[in-house]
């Protein structure tokens, strides 16, 4: 019964080619049977041998019955010169309408691959639950919709290399609703295979050693296809997370003022309990009763809260102390600053990943390596500017600006397998573009083409690593440098 209930009937309803073979051989199928049941009556019957039995004379053989036979070969004939009609007319939109069926299906199966608990595909014994780290499908306030995919955090622990410390320190992950922007549908699958070493990312695929075949691991590329963001919508949303970028400082500011007029508020309340319990206990003489026992226990416990209510007040002024630090710091940060920590950092700079600045016992320069100085995946960006150096043109003359487009256009494509980039660099394929205008795409996967960042802000990103990473050291303050300089 569960067999039947788990059954896709809505597969069956529908006009397709499923739907009409799986009518046409139930009819076939209850036919077979009631044939089948006949026959069965009607050999109860008593006969007489086939050899003894007179046949039709000639007569009737020749006329009657020959007529018959034909006339079901002309029907027959007919039905097959009309459906051989029919099929050479739908020709042409057949191979197309196979594809649809295939992108349907393989978007189908891979939400559920994709669905964690929250979501209605959530299959128990398929789904591998990426909406967990990822995001579950949202309304998301910036695009006032919603969408799936649109980044979260997997839980993670940093050690200091020291050992003293450990923190609960969540992973950021990406949002994978513009990762086609970044990757082609090829370069996702090889993520997807072989996860990132040294991240929460596991591998999925069979030749990383993960769970998934390769069906299974085209199905879930077949989803993300299926979940993008227009390039407005993309860039919409890179808008509104570098406007919170730039007052994130002082809404922690602001937050941690707030937090601690409330533990400030909270120690005379403490202290009001305290005098009660004190009170009460001083109002007994007995000091065998049980009730005398029970007082003792009150006012300790609200000892104990005064403590509490001092501590809260020690660690929110650390707190307020460090967020105001930190917006000195940040007073003045560049667009190019924060869209490269935005984009970049958690590739090009050392545990980007797991900071968090309002943990005032965890500063950056105590955890992070130095802006751009190479991290979980991307290498040290302290050479962009030979890597990207002006050219020299056929006379041999430098051609002005051109170290800054080709940089430009690397930033927007990203790097091709084998490929080389730059001077003298090889690509892997693993650093993500911002565009995917010229991304291969054989199965017809992206549909929407264009920039999850405006040239604007890759512009700005470009300034950003030519003047301003030299100029940077691992606190993370604001790079002083002319966002004009490149
Ligand atoms: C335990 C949490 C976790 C789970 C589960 C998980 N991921 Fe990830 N994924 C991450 C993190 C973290 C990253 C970023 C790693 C890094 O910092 O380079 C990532 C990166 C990726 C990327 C690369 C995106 C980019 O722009 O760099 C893709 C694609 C991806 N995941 C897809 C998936 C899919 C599909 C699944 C389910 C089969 C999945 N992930 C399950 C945590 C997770
Ligand atoms: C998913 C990880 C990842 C992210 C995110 C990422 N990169 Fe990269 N980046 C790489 C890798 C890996 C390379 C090395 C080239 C390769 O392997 O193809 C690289 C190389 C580069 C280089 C060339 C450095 C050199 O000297 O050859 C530049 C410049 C660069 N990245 C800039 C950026 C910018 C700007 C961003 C953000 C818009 C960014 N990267 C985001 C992974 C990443």
């Amino acid at each position: 019964m569960t067999m039947l209930a788990a059954w896709d009937w809505h597969r069956f309803t529908k006009f397709d080619v499923w739907g009409v073979l799986f009518w046409v051989n139930s009819v076939v199928l209850v036919a077979l049977v009631i044939i089948a049941v006949m026959a069965l009556v009607r050999d109860r019957q008593e006969r007489a041998p086939a050899n003894l039995v007179p046949f039709h004379d000639d007569e009737d053989l020749e006329t009657r019955r020959l007529e018959r036979v034909l006339g079901w070969a002309l029907v027959f004939s007919a039905v097959l010169a009309v459906s051989y009609g029919a099929y050479w007319l739908r020709e042409p939109t057949r191979q197309e309408g196979s594809f649809d069926y295939f992108d349907e299906g393989a978007v189908e199966r891979g939400e559920v691959l994709f669905a964690n608990k929250s979501m209605e595909a959530y299959a128990s014994a398929f789904s591998l639950a990426c909406a967990d780290c990822h995001g579950s499908p949202a309304e998301d306030p910036d695009l006032g919709k919603e969408v799936a995919a649109g980044g979260g955090s997997a839980p993670n622990v940093y050690a200091d290399p020291d050992q003293e410390k450990s923190f609960a320190a969540a992973w950021k992950a990406p949002a994978l609703n513009t990762v086609l922007y970044r990757f082609s549908p090829d370069e996702v699958k090889q993520v997807l295979i072989y996860g990132r070493p040294g991240t929460p990312m596991a591998a999925w695929g069979t030749a990383g050693n993960g769970p998934k075949n390769d069906q299974s691991i085209n199905d879930l590329v077949a989803y993300l296809a299926s979940i993008q963001l227009t390039p407005e919508e993309a860039q919409q949303k890179a808008a509104a997370e570098l406007e919170r970028a730039k007052t994130a400082a002082a809404a922690q500011l602001a937050a941690a003022e707030t937090a601690l007029e409330d533990a400030n508020a909270a120690v005379p309340e403490a202290e009001e309990k305290l005098a009660t319990a004190e009170a009460a206990l001083a109002a007994l003489d007995d000091e065998t009763s049980a009730e005398y026992v029970e007082a003792q226990r009150a006012v300790t416990k609200a000892d104990r809260g005064v403590e509490q209510a001092n501590e809260a007040v020690t660690t929110a002024t650390t707190d307020l102390a460090w967020a105001q630090e930190w917006a000195d710091r940040r007073a003045g940060v560049t667009d190019g600053q924060l869209l490269f920590e935005l984009n970049c950092a958690r590739c090009h700079t050392q545990n980007w990943s797991v900071f968090n600045p309002s943990n005032a016992d965890l500063p950056p320069e105590d955890l992070l390596g130095k802006p751009g100085g190479g991290g979980s995946l991307g290498f040290n960006l302290a050479n962009v500017l030979e890597r990207f150096a002006d050219i020299l043109n056929a006379d041999g003359e430098r051609v002005e600006g051109s170290g800054v487009t080709n940089q430009h256009d690397f930033i927007a494509g990203g790097s091709d397998a084998n490929q080389p980039y730059g001077i003298g660099g090889g690509g892997s394929g693993r650093m993500p573009g911002q565009c995917n205008t010229d991304t291969a795409d054989p199965l017809g996967l992206i549909e929407h083409r264009g920039c999850q960042l405006t040239p604007e802000m890759i512009d700005a990103i470009v300034a950003y690593e030519r003047c301003g990473l030299p100029a940077m050291t691992n606190e993370y303050g604001a790079a002083e440098y002319d966002e004009d300089c490149a």
